[in-house]
């Protein structure tokens, strides 16, 4: 099988897990959707490829920070939005694994990730916070109050937005500004979500 490996805490625990099957003979070949989970799946064993190498996977897990009943997703607190879409779009099927509290009947309580060039930084914020119905749209630091850098080489705003009425719409405004590479809303790619609580896992399937 060909894997995307997703980028998170949710994640690292699946890559953990995948090294343990891997160690005991599965034979499976992956592609990270960032740096952090490269390193993670290298030290373990599990067997790396690239989309330019293996452009076509079955299937990609990763975490998300919200979903809804229809499957459309919140994605980016790690910093990892733009690799993890790709990666996603490039498989035939997109797992969320995810706790039951990140599913949500309506998204935008959690932070919108935008990842932007660093280019024209003032203006693209004044635009994506225009985009966002006037929410403000901070950029992402690091501990040293340094702009966080993505695998990518560029930065992260988060747009506090509350709520979203139309997600597809957003995607679409946030698209049309040209210094935003790529937002956090996933619409249309994941296919099923696997969400835990103390009474056991939820499954959400796309209706065919
Ligand atoms: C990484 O960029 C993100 O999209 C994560 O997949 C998402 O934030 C979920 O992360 P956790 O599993 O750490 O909540």
């Amino acid at each position: 099988m060909r894997l995307g490996l997703g980028t998170g805490s949710t994640a690292r625990h699946f890559v953990e897990l995948l090294g343990e099957k891997v160690r005991d003979g599965l034979r499976i070949i992956a592609v990270p959707t960032s740096e952090v989970t490269a390193a993670q799946a290298r030290g373990l064993g599990i067997s790396l490829s690239t989309l330019d190498d293996t452009p076509e996977l079955d299937l990609t897990i990763d975490g998300a920070d919200e979903l809804d009943d229809s499957l459309r997703l919140i994605k980016g607190a790690g910093g990892a939005l733009l690799r993890e879409k790709i990666v996603a779009a490039a498989s035939r099927r997109m797992a969320v694994i995810a706790d039951e509290s990140k599913h949500v009947r309506q998204l935008g309580a959690f932070p919108l990730s935008i990842e932007v060039n660093p280019f024209g930084l003032k203006v693209t914020t004044r635009q994506v916070e225009k985009a966002c119905g006037g929410a403000p749209a901070a950029l992402r630091l690091t501990p040293d109050g340094a702009p966080l850098r993505t695998d990518g080489g560029h930065f992260i705003l988060d747009a506090r937005m509350g709520a979203i009425a139309d997600p597809e719409a957003l995607g679409l405004r946030l698209h049309a500004i040209p210094g935003v590479v790529e937002h956090g809303l996933f619409i249309g790619l994941c296919t099923e979500a696997y969400l835990a609580s103390p009474n056991g896992v939820a499954v959400i399937r796309r209706r065919a």
